[in-house]
């Protein structure tokens, strides 16, 4: 197959007279409603988001956008009670307000915090413009004492956020709804700078984002390019949230700390400034007084996406949560599930991704389906007396990969839409991976030990492992030749071919294959071209 790519490549990029692709067949009469016109902003306040800037027991930030009429931001916030007078006497607070122009419109983004507020106390709070008021709204502080508390992670939500990701986030919030918050590990969308994306990401959480805050850090869909080829943070990332800016100068909200209950948690930028972020870490690592640390970035430690590897931030991070005994670290980019124990390699090799302490870690590529390990049996104890972090990729969203299927993962799965919950009761972490549907996918335990790393215990259901079965070039589908096209050529693993990426003999047909225009191919488009060089050929 190996072989094929570079003809395949040539035969799309050179030959490909291409054609509109029309992938639906059923016509309706009625026009597409179009996207400027369903992310209108109005007067009446939409894309609300609640976040942190600081201390979860007495702030709390919220974000939301209107028109442009609206140039002045109010909020109101009182205690809840049962009774429904309860905003008569509501403190109001008036907005940072600031234009942001996007490829749709021109829209206010508004931004509060909340502050001086009582800790463990239901508030009720609305934001608008004294005449356009959004509904009132609820949360709750967190307590000044130690309280069993969960909170939701997903993975990549990116694609198709309001058809297929919408789904997970909402079934997530069926299994936990008094979580805490939610924490989004990077690619909330797929183009950085698509007020669509951002509209649809905001309608999937809906009025839960409004009551229960979120945490994210960005990933490199997150990353618009400049004119100049210069990468930046989406122009939507602050406007959008409040989040901390405790991090290095230079990655305000995008690298972050901090503290709810027991728990620390300590959100990274993996785009850029990794050394800097590595003195910072360790900085706060070493201040640290919480119970538990959680971190979260985007591109992983281990990837779990085949041919994938960020050994820079490996080399550059791991020791340094090696270093504090890290509990969990969170992550996405992969678009597979994969989880590890406490057996975790220091190296992989650069050439065939081998890791340096296992003999063989990695299935051939024709023996998928069952993994040739000794699976650990749920119950069974597992103590390694050096390091003790698990590390986790997730995806949320419907696009998918081929896992790399280390053998030192405890669980992997490919094809499958997840959230995760995990609870956080004193010294116990229980951590669930679930499915769309909410089935149990995967499970364990860390238990606090004295003066030692954490006690790990196994609990994986009694569910098979999702994994794709071997392919054979005959088997091949449309989009797994783009995705091996892509594989093969993404030198940044960004999931993109840029111009620069694409061999130079081929790029005279980079303008025509990038149906978006966005400046570089994903896997459909690579796969329309394909399809239109074939129809051409008479194929
Ligand atoms: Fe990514």
């Amino acid at each position: 197959m190996r072989r094929l790519l570079p003809s395949l490549f040539s035969f799309v990029l050179l030959v490909a007279p291409l054609q509109a692709h029309d992938g639906d067949h059923t016509h309706s009469p009625v026009a597409a409603v179009k996207p400027a016109a369903l992310y209108q902003p109005t007067a009446m306040p939409d894309r609300i988001v609640l976040t942190w800037t600081g201390d979860p027991t007495s702030t709390q930030a919220v974000t939301w956008r209107t028109s442009t009429e609206v140039e002045v931001g109010l909020a109101e916030i009182a205690v809840a009670d049962g009774g429904p007078n309860f905003g008569e006497n509501a403190k109001k607070f008036t907005a940072k307000s600031q234009a942001l122009k996007t490829d749709l419109n021109t829209a206010h983004f508004h931004s509060v915090n909340f502050t001086e507020l009582d800790p463990g106390t239901r508030y009720a709070y609305r934001v608008g413009d004294g005449t356009n008021w959004s509904e009132w709204f609820q949360f709750s502080t967190a307590a000044a004492e130690h309280e069993p508390f969960s909170f939701i992670y997903f993975g990549d939500a990116q694609n198709d956020l309001r058809s297929r990701w919408s789904r997970v986030i909402r079934e997530a919030y069926r299994d936990a709804p008094k979580a805490a918050f939610l924490l989004h590990a990077g690619d909330l969308v797929n183009r950085a700078e698509a007020d669509r994306e951002w509209g649809e990401w905001c309608g999937a959480g809906a009025w839960l984002n409004a009551m229960m805050p979120s945490v994210a850090i960005p990933g490199n869909h997150e990353q618009a390019r400049e004119e100049s080829g210069a990468r930046r943070l989406s122009h939507h990332w602050r406007p959008q949230f409040a989040f901390p800016e405790n991090g290095p100068k230079g990655l305000e909200e995008s690298c972050y700390t901090l503290v709810y209950h027991n728990l620390r948690i300590i959100g990274m930028n993996t785009n850029t400034m990794l050394e800097e972020q590595a003195v910072w870490l360790d900085e706060v690592l070493s201040e640290n007084e919480s119970q538990w640390v959680v971190c979260t970035f985007h591109h992983p430690i281990y990837s779990t996406g085949k041919s994938r590897d960020n050994a820079e931030i490996r080399a550059l991070w791991k020791p340094i949560f090696d270093k504090h005994k890290v509990d969990l670290v969170l992550q996405g980019h992969d678009h597979t599930y994969g989880r590890t124990g406490f057996d975790v390699p220091d190296e992989l090799d650069s050439e065939d991704k081998v890791p340096s302490k296992t003999a063989s870690p990695k299935l051939d590529a024709d023996s998928a389906g069952d993994r040739d390990i000794e699976n650990v049996p749920t119950g069974v104890q597992v103590v390694d007396e050096e390091h003790g972090t698990i590390y986790v990729v997730s995806v949320s969203g419907p696009k998918m990969y081929d896992n790399s299927r280390y053998k030192f993962m405890k669980r992997l799965a490919e094809d499958t839409q997840l959230y995760q919950i995990i609870h956080i009761d004193d010294d116990v972490l229980r951590f669930e991976a679930r499915t769309a549907v909410g089935e149990l996918y995967d499970a364990f335990e860390l238990k606090k030990q004295a003066g030692s790393i954490n006690k790990l215990v196994e609990l994986e259901p009694e569910v098979k492992e999702v994994l794709r079965p071997a392919v054979t070039d005959k088997e091949l589908t449309k989009t797994s030749v783009g995705k091996l096209i892509i594989a093969s050529a993404d030198k940044n693993g960004d999931g993109f071919l840029t111009e620069e990426e694409v061999p130079e003999e081929n790029r005279g047909g980079f303008p025509e294959a990038d149906k978006n225009r966005d400046g570089k191919l994903s896997a459909e488009e690579i796969d329309a071209a394909i399809e239109a060089a074939k129809a051409a050929a008479g194929q």
